[in-house]
């Protein structure tokens, strides 16, 4: 009795209550809510046969059991076609009632959303261990935090640049594969604005339970002030430090991480590692490492950039600094001056 406690701050620790709005039990969409009415329709028959071969079992218990003075086994019985026939049918009949909803909601669902001429299209591309957005028509490209306008039909174009991967926000539904060298379409819909959690749903490497994302719900006014606002330039940073960040990030993190180039005031650099526009208001570092406050950033960004196999091990970044012993072998051996000129420079990195 004394280990109970234990036992329920066990459930809690393991079943990730950390994360609010991560349940498909309070729906926030009518995705959601449509497949929340099949999940209680397959919960109400379970109970059923549950309570039903319960019964059973207890009365079979009692009514059969041994009595005082009863020697000797008891008359075996083998075969009868009559209960063989109720134990087949039943089960089909109850699996018809399931799936007659099922389909339904399938078919009607993709009805509904796939021909929406108003639909935002998003292509969603899975990477080990990060998510990439790309608004296709806007053409803005983030990670990580997905923005969305309410009451409106999204379109997930969903593709992998690696493994499968699924993509998976259970309050708004869900939850569809990732594939490589294929597109999946996907459609949700956010009722109200919040912050919906969202993560990868199939196991694809090392930080697999790390892949995390959140969809931001906001109202379609906010959403267009953020859609102009990503368009808009960064300012040049302004700081000694900041531009020495600026300097060490074209020649080291470029290849791989795009970013507004103040210069040439364009969206610069390569495609593999996530678009870094905006930087600085992302509520997360590396997905994982919350951002409250500016100080945050800062200092999340400086545990990423120390060790980033630290924070997410099996992460295909070239390690910043040299870290003896590390998974990733690959190191741009930069110095604690430099990695804090870096962090400066990126947490500047805000669209006016
Ligand atoms: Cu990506 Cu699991």
């Amino acid at each position: 009795w004394r280990l109970i406690p234990l036992f329920a701050l066990l459930t809690f620790v393991l079943t990730g209550c950390g994360l609010e709005n991560l349940t498909a039990l309070d729906p926030k969409g009518p995705v959601a809510e449509k497949q929340l009415s099949v999940i209680y329709l397959s919960l109400i028959v379970m109970i059923g046969v549950f309570v039903t071969v319960a019964i059973i079992y207890v009365f079979v218990l009692v009514r059969f059991r041994k009595r005082p003075g009863q020697t000797g086994v008891p008359k075996q019985v083998e075969g009868n076609h009559k209960l063989e026939i109720i134990w087949t049918v039943i089960p089909f009949i109850l699996l018809i009632i399931i799936a007659i909803p099922t389909v339904k909601y399938t078919f009607e669902l993709d009805k509904d959303y796939s021909n929406d001429p108003n639909a935002l299209q998003v292509k969603v591309t899975g990477h080990q261990f990060w998510w990439e957005f790309e608004y296709m028509n806007e053409k803005i490209n983030t990670s990580q935090d997905l923005i969305i306008p309410t009451g409106r039909t999204i379109a997930f174009h969903l593709e992998s640049a690696d493994v499968i991967h699924s993509f998976w926000v259970p309050a708004l539904g869900g939850k569809k594969d990732t594939n490589p060298g294929m597109t999946n379409m996907h459609y949700l819909k956010a009722d109200e604005p919040g912050t919906y959690y969202g993560k990868c749903a199939e196991l694809c490497g090392d930080s697999h339970a790390l892949m995390e994302f959140k969809v931001k719900a906001v109202t379609p006014e906010e959403f267009d002030r953020w859609i102009s606002r990503m368009k808009s330039p960064t300012a040049a940073p302004t700081s000694v430090l900041a531009q020495e960040g600026e300097k060490i990030f074209k020649d080291q993190c470029l290849a791989c991480h795009a970013i507004y180039n103040t210069q040439t005031k364009q969206v610069e650099g390569g495609k593999v590692a996530p678009n870094l526009v905006d930087y600085a208001n992302r509520s997360t570092v590396a997905g994982i490492l919350i951002n409250r406050s500016p100080e945050d950033l800062k200092n999340n960004l400086k545990t990423w950039l120390d060790d980033p196999q630290a924070v997410k091990p099996g992460n295909l970044m070239p390690n910043p600094k040299n870290v003896p012993g590390s998974k990733m072998e690959q190191s741009l051996d930069l110095n604690d001056q430099q990695i804090n000129a870096l962090v400066e420079y990126l947490a500047g990195q805000t669209q006016k």
